[in-house]
């Protein structure tokens, strides 16, 4: 009689195979912090937007899987054009990201010809092409600053362009009306009610959350700002107002502490859709390839390279093994 094989073996057996498929394509796998569990556990870096940008600039394999949504994957396919770069499935996108088109970001430039573009990442390579520079949650405030512009369209996330405007005052910030869907869903109800169950808890949010919420947290920052400030603050309980994932690592490298979500609804379903199973594929038959005409891509790297210029070497640069 066959014994059935477990869910442990199973998995044991996908790991074996990407492992093996991974060295033969000279890979490497790029993992965001919002993943599985498991996708977080075979990466080789692993880290939030703009640490993973980086990292798919410096990397010396041939082919970069990219385990998050098509914006990512998108990014490093821009700073990356003689390498192959894959998004395990095809269907995973930002639905933010969808919220701004050029033809419509063009029309709203006409109407403040004075006003730079800020492009959050969390777009597309068209968008970014048509924008004069991109910035991500880790180095948002950095980058408003350092343009020269009294005025700013800040495009897609209108709550990042609103925490952004609390810290440039001088500045005047034209907000496009995009969200993250999964960010706004954590009310501000949700997080008292979640303080009182916690007690000495502090809370620290992603800035993609409604500023009601943001005006409860101890500190706001990005995915990757959470671990360093998680890492260097005395207290021992946190409630983590983002992305389920989060919790998985801040657990790990941290086990005399304690973490908790404020709402369930904090589950972004795009970024679940990658699996082990996806991963192997991904590697076998080499898909999903992002690659774009090179007009576009050109004009995009510009936006892309120009943040990474502007922003310091220190900013965001929580990857784990790299
Ligand atoms: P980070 O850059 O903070 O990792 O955020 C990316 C994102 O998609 C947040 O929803
Ligand atoms: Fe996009 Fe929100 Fe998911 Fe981040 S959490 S990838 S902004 S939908």
């Amino acid at each position: 009689m066959t014994k059935n094989k477990s869910e442990e073996e199973y998995r044991q057996e996908q790991i074996e195979q990407i492992m093996r498929l991974k060295a033969e394509r000279n890979a490497v796998i790029i993992v965001h912090n919002y993943q599985r569990d498991e996708i977080q556990d075979i990466a080789d870096i692993s880290g939030d937007s703009l640490a993973l940008s980086r990292a798919a600039v410096r990397t010396d394999a041939k082919v970069i899987i990219f385990c998050g949504v098509y914006f990512m994957a998108e990014s490093a396919s821009i700073l990356n054009p003689d390498k192959m770069v894959l998004l395990p499935v095809r269907e995973a996108g930002c639905p933010m990201a969808d919220m701004v088109n050029p033809e419509k970001l063009l029309a709203l430039k006409k109407e403040y010809p004075d006003a730079a573009v800020v492009c959050y990442v969390n777009s597309s390579a068209e968008v970014k092409a048509v924008s004069d520079i991109c910035c991500t949650s880790s180095n948002a405030i950095e980058i408003v600053r350092a343009m020269k512009e009294k005025r700013i369209i800040f495009i897609p996330d209108k709550n990042l362009g609103m925490w952004v405007q609390r810290y440039v005052p001088d500045k005047e910030i034209i907000l496009w009306k995009g969200f993250c869907p999964t960010h706004i869903r954590v009310t501000a109800e949700d997080v008292l009610k979640a303080k009182e169950g916690f007690p000495n808890s502090e809370f620290v949010a992603h800035p993609e959350c409604n500023p009601e919420v943001l005006d409860l947290a101890d500190h706001v920052c990005s995915t990757a700002g959470m671990f360093k400030y998680v890492k260097s603050s005395n207290t021992k309980r946190f409630l983590i107002g983002t992305e389920s994932g989060m919790l998985h690592k801040l657990r790990k490298e941290n086990p005399d502490k304690e973490f908790l979500l404020p709402s369930s609804k904090l589950i972004c379903a795009n970024m679940k859709l990658t699996t082990l199973g996806w991963i192997a594929h991904s590697l076998q038959e080499l898909v999903y390839e992002v690659k774009l005409p090179e007009e576009t891509r050109k004009k995009a790297c510009r936006s892309l390279k120009r943040m990474l210029e502007v922003t310091k070497e220190s900013a965001g640069a929580a990857i784990a093994g790299y």
